[in-house]
């Protein structure tokens, strides 16, 4: 052969090569917008009565704050006076007083004074919708939330909780791990754990922002032995799974925050029922939930060398991805927007 037979042999060769994405899906900040989910900001232990805190959240910063009364506020953090970030300001009875100029908001976010005896201007902070729910403090990214964080199916008063970070944060956007449970070749195959796909499959309830439906198997090596579940995802940001571990009634809810764009903070509320109060049973649930933030951590290990290295984007899905085209098809067309965008950049 010429050397231009073979040079054209190899240009006709490289036209015909597929492209690796098939179908890419927007990224968390794209456009300026990002999924309408509810994402955890922090424990709720975290913050005291009376206390605040700044939080980086999407592509800029919140401030959370508990009123005297307990009840959780979720602002933006920028004071829109001169822009000083109110974390570093106090909370004063039921408001938050700015340490720049000593501008004070009230719990809904406006201007209820100024220091120096201005009459208080017409301006305020967003307030985002939020929750104190199961040991996290949440906000949903939108004006109002349209959908509701998922419950456990026994009641939280009948529940003992430990709530937990992993750390660190992971350089890929939450609904990527959310596209996971969908993703039944790496549950079998990355989590070695057995289960009937199709079962799952039929079983599945989808709306337009879950799917959720019952997960039977067993591990297939000595990580739990059988589980009896109900599994899925809400939104683009939480993981839920709950039923019985090796007997025992136990949930697991991973709720994924954005502390900044492209990067997710992994939380864990981990879950058993209560018993009679005793000091054994006391014991026995700290035991479980350790065992049970065991077993998460070691999931989430499983899968850290692949989420922390993966440049997620669909190529060519196979029959058995159906489930998972269907869950990334929902994330694609994910309502988004960014309500509180202009104060809290
Ligand atoms: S910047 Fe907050 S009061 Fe001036
Ligand atoms: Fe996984």
């Amino acid at each position: 052969m010429t050397t231009s037979a073979t040079q054209r042999q190899a240009a006709a060769s490289v036209k015909s090569r597929p492209p690796r994405i098939a179908d890419r899906l927007p990224a968390e900040g794209e456009n300026g917008v990002f999924t309408e989910s509810w994402f955890p900001l922090c424990k709720s232990s975290e913050i005291a009565p009376g206390e605040m805190r700044g939080i980086d959240f999407l592509d800029g910063r919140v401030v959370v704050m508990r009123d005297q009364q307990g009840k959780v506020h979720v602002l933006s953090a920028y004071c829109p006076h001169v822009g000083a970030d109110l974390s570093v300001g106090k909370v004063v009875g039921d408001q938050i007083q700015c340490a720049f100029h000593e501008w004070r908001f009230n719990t809904d976010g406006y201007v209820a004074a100024t220091a120096i005896g201005d009459p208080a201007p017409k301006a305020c902070l967003f307030k985002y919708p939020s929750a104190d729910k199961s040991g996290i403090i949440w906000a949903f990214n939108g004006e109002e939330p349209w959908w509701d964080i998922p419950d456990f199916e026994k009641p939280n008063d009948k529940l003992a909780i430990r709530v937990e970070y992993d750390v660190p944060i992971y350089p890929i956007d939450p609904w990527v791990i959310c596209a996971n449970t969908p993703d039944w070749q790496h549950i079998k195959i990355v989590h070695k754990i057995a289960f009937d796909h199709k079962q799952y499959r039929d079983c599945l309830v989808w709306n337009n922002y879950s799917m959720q439906g019952r997960l039977d198997g067993y591990y297939t090596d000595n990580k739990g032995g059988a589980i009896e579940t109900k599994a899925g995802i809400f939104g683009t940001s939480i993981f839920i799974m709950q039923g019985y571990f090796a007997g025992r009634w136990v949930g697991i809810l991973t709720p994924f925050g954005i502390p900044k764009p492209g990067w997710t903070q992994t939380y864990f509320i981990l879950a058993t029922e209560k018993g009679d109060g005793s000091e054994e049973d006391r014991q026995t649930i700290s035991k479980v939930l350790a065992g049970l933030y065991h077993l998460a951590k070691v999931q989430v290990g499983e899968d850290k060398p692949i989420l922390r290295t993966i440049k997620y984007a669909p190529g060519y899905l196979t029959a058995s991805d159906a489930m998972l085209a269907k869950y990334l098809k929902l994330v694609r067309e994910f309502p988004r927007s960014h309500a509180g965008g202009e104060y809290i950049r």
